[in-house]
């Protein structure tokens, strides 16, 4: 879908969106569209239970003189609670609508909001950016669908008071969708198209944007003695790859930040498999490392201005005749020893190596990692929250007050001795779960073994990744959490 910012005037024709605060006050393109209908919108309104709060809609199909073909009314809330959130959902909601509608383009009318926290070009590119995000549609194997079945809508127009202004704010926020896309695309596609080398390539992709990216193959990971992620990978005809992507927007002599993903492209729990009932979700179960991914691309996008650095561990858990069994002890490039009970709990022991790997080869100012990595975690916190489990409280605090921010929050859990005592064992160095309780904490405290002095957070992002239905800036499908996040954590910290 092609965005565009043109000025704040009512075009001859077309679809129309326009906005109401709450308690039904029109803005003043609202008003002018009502008056140039004799009052057809505010008829509209008193027959309708439209308030202006911050789901409301209302459709008008070629109203009054019919020299529109639909006016779309929609909601906005409180203009005190108008900020950088209320208009991205107000953008998402327009795409929707106007989809619903089968409009084929329109014209958003955004009237500065008095009162509000952002100023119109500020605005207008939030709203951009909203109308993207809900605009992403997976349907490239949707080979058969009729044209009535398929989004209408390919063009935006959003009317703004400033619209050079509007498009020097969109421009870095484009490249941000741009990256939130690659990631709903990555955890979208099946396990027979993106498995680790396939997944690796897309990481190399990112050279046209002056990343530099190496492949580790199991050869040179078997050299780095990465017994832990190797185990992972064994049962699987699929080599097991470890992507590693610099991006040098900072200084020369900076230290760089580093994001880590697990990327195990499809989790059959191994021999300890997994019922079959769901088992298709596990294909986005390299969800972290997609993030990682869409984020160097956003973050190369848009220049950003630090070194960052990104790992992902890629590995297929599969059950065969060469798979890891039960019982087997696996180890790790760190040289701790590791007990594998169960080969479901696979995620912490491909990040285990990948994380090991980060902190010793690059020395970042602080790692962050992102792992679907347990079902715990979905019962602690549902599709709400993402869990955050840190060392360090500075950057616990900053990474959720960036996810408050953009929508994608992240709630911290607890990590202490007690919990890691859970994962001693009695055969190696530690065992990879801890019995039934707390299994989330369980599995960031067997992480958190592999970390030594760097600040570090872990990401739980298992009830996050996927989302069953339609929300305002994400269709149901491959959320891209994590993504804006992290770039906001990098934007508000480390750049500049
Ligand atoms: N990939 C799963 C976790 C998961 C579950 C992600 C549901 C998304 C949705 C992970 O590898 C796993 O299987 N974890 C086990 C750990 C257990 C064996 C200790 C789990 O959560 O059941
Ligand atoms: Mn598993
Ligand atoms: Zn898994």
């Amino acid at each position: 879908m092609k965005i565009r910012f043109s000025k704040l005037e009512l075009p001859k024709d077309g679809s129309l969106v326009v906005f109401a605060l709450k308690d039904k006050a029109l803005s003043a393109s609202a008003q002018a569209v009502d008056k140039a209908l004799d009052g057809a919108v505010s008829r509209a309104i008193a027959a309708s239970r439209f308030k202006g709060g911050g789901g409301d809609s209302l459709v008008l199909p070629s109203p009054g003189d019919g020299r529109w073909e639909r006016v779309i009314l929609l909601g906005l809330g409180k203009a005190e609670e108008f900020d950088a959130l209320a208009v991205q959902n107000a953008g998402g909601r327009a795409v929707a609508t106007l989809n619903g509608a089968g409009a084929k383009s329109a014209a958003v009318l955004l009237d500065p909001v008095e009162g509000g926290k952002l100023d119109g070009a500020e605005a207008a590119a939030r709203a951009g950016f909203g109308a993207r995000l809900r605009g992403y549609r997976f349907d490239k194997y949707r080979t058969k669908e009729k044209a009535e079945q398929k989004p209408t809508l390919t063009g935006l127009a959003i009317g703004t008071a400033d619209a050079k202004a509007a498009r020097k704010a969109f421009a870095p926020l484009d490249k941000l969708a741009d990256g939130v896309c690659m990631t709903r695309d990555l955890v979208s596609e099946p396990a027979n198209i993106i498995y680790p080398e396939t997944l690796a390539a897309e990481g190399e992709a990112l050279r046209d944007l002056g990343v530099e990216v190496e492949v580790l193959g199991e050869k040179e990971m078997r050299e780095l003695g990465m017994g832990s992620l190797l185990g992972v990978g064994q049962g699987s005809t699929r080599e097991s790859k470890l992507l590693v992507m610099q991006w040098r927007g900072g200084g020369e002599k900076d230290q760089p930040v580093a994001f880590v993903g697990k990327g195990v492209t499809f989790d059959t729990g191994g021999i300890s498999i997994k019922p079959a009932g769901g088992m298709e979700d596990m294909k986005w179960d390299m969800g972290g490392s997609g993030v990682v991914i869409g984020l160097m691309k956003a973050l190369a996008g848009r220049k950003a201005k630090c070194n960052v650095v990104g790992v992902a561990g890629l590995v297929e858990n599969m059950p065969s005749g060469a798979a890891q069994r039960p019982g087997d002890i696996v180890t790790s490039m760190s040289g701790q020893t590791i007990e594998v009970l169960n080969t479901d709990a696979e995620g912490r022991l491909v990040l285990a190596d990948a994380l090991w790997y980060t902190q010793d080869r690059f020395k970042p100012k602080f790692m962050v990692n992102l792992a679907t990595l347990t079902g715990a975690i979905i019962i602690a916190l549902g599709n709400e929250n993402c869990g955050l489990f840190s060392n360090n409280d500075e950057l616990a605090g900053r990474i959720a007050e960036a996810g408050k921010a953009v929508g994608e929050p992240a709630w911290r859990m607890p990590l202490g001795n007690a919990y890691d005592k859970q994962i001693d064992s009695d055969a190696a160095d530690m065992k990879n779960i801890g019995g039934r309780g707390a299994g989330s904490i369980t599995a960031a405290q067997f992480l958190q073994r592999f970390v030594n002095d760097v600040p570090w957070a872990h990401l739980d992002i298992a009830g996050v990744t996927w989302s069953k239905k339609d929300k305002p800036t994400v269709p149901k499908g491959g959320t891209g959490f994590g993504v804006q996040m992290l770039n906001r954590l990098v934007a508000e910290h480390y750049e500049g």
